[in-house]
């Protein structure tokens, strides 16, 4: 992991601005969720601009040109276009002529998805120099006028650059992804969903979602993934030294950590920020903590996420 970067959209729309126009208030939204405003983007702003901006500040970071990466894997689970991925718009806009692109749909979870499918790609040896990005536009698949979601998602993308380094070294302390850790159950694909695509309506659909029944799984199916990372490494929790969770609400990030036994000093939020930017949420927030120094090199950071599918996963690793 050589450098990470996130871009948010400029625009801000707070709670207070949708009290007014839908019957929700600032009070409920902050309470049940812990989000206050969320970022839009821009009539015209697709999501592969926000992953570009968000790619080229983590190859900034990583001292690195378009010209360098061999892999793009994208998560989104709103891409510009029906076909082609979203990942070869951005391949095209930095400059990168070799290997591959695509994108990976896991919609929340998805950054952990394309996470475990680079790092795969570069401990087989295809790939060298890999860009991971979450980024989407879920104000896009919102109905603006259902209360229980409209509130809960914002625009947004993160990025991460991976380089092949364990055949240059490794050791005891060994840096960089230590494991990840992906599950799916298509059993419960209609507690969370978009009511539209290319096979079925013809249409783009809108987000559909029984939160409570997502918020169950999602609790439990976190403390067992997240038991697994651990449980790979044989580390207990008391040694990691933060939780980069996926921001889909407070109440389910607390739970986390204090199953961990994590300080709420330890534990990445972005929520109140950011709302749940889905696929961009993780190296949204993974992007902020090592861009103000707090996550330092040699430390232990475990991700986590879940989404619809059900889809979840966890990354354990040394930054
Ligand atoms: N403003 C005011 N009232 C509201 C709002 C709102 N925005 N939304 C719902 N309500 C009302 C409901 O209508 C209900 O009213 P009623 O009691 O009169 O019927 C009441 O508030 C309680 O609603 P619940 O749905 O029971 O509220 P809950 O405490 O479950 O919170 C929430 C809802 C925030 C959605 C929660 O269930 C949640 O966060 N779920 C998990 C979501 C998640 O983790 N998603 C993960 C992945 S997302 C992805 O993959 C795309």
């Amino acid at each position: 992991m050589v450098g990470c970067g996130g871009y948010l959209p400029e625009r801000i729309v707070t709670n207070a601005e949708l009290a007014a126009r839908l019957q929700t208030s600032d009070e409920w939204i902050a309470q049940r969720t812990g989000i206050r405003q969320r970022h839009v983007a821009a009539p015209g702003e697709l999501t592969s601009d926000l992953a570009f901006h968000a790619a080229t500040r983590a190859l900034d970071r990583a001292g690195l040109k378009g010209s360098d990466i061999d892999l793009i894997v994208l998560a989104t689970a709103t891409p510009d276009n029906t076909f082609p991925a979203t990942a070869t718009k951005v391949q095209a806009r930095l400059g990168m002529t070799q290997g591959c692109a695509f994108d990976v749909q896991a919609v929340c979870s998805g950054f952990i998805y394309a996470l475990a499918t680079a790092d795969n790609f570069i401990r087989n040896g295809q790939a060298r120099r890999a860009l991971v990005i979450g980024a989407e536009t879920f104000s896009r698949i919102l109905d603006w006028e259902d209360r229980t979601t409209c509130v809960l998602f914002g625009d947004g993308a993160g990025a991460l650059v991976l380089s092949a380094q364990r055949d240059e070294g490794g050791g005891a302390e060994e840096r960089g992804l230590l494991s990840t850790h992906l599950h799916s159950d298509g059993s419960h694909y209609d507690i969370l969903y978009v009511d539209g695509g290319p096979s079925s309506t013809g249409t783009c659909g809108f987000l559909r979602m029984q939160g409570k029944e997502v918020f169950r799984h999602a609790v439990h199916r976190l403390a067992e993934v997240v038991d697994e990372a651990l449980a790979a490494s044989r580390l207990p929790a008391t040694s990691l030294d933060w939780l980069v969770p996926h921001q889909a609400n407070r109440r389910i990030i607390d739970s986390m950590g204090r199953k961990l036994g994590l300080p709420p000093e330890k534990v990445v939020i972005t929520i109140d920020r950011h709302a749940n930017t889905s696929a961009a949420s993780v190296p949204l927030a993974l992007a902020e903590a090592v861009g103000d120094g707090r996550i330092r090199p040699g430390q232990l950071v475990l991700m986590e996420a879940m989404g619809g599918g059900l889809t979840w996963g966890a990354a354990l690793a040394r930054w």
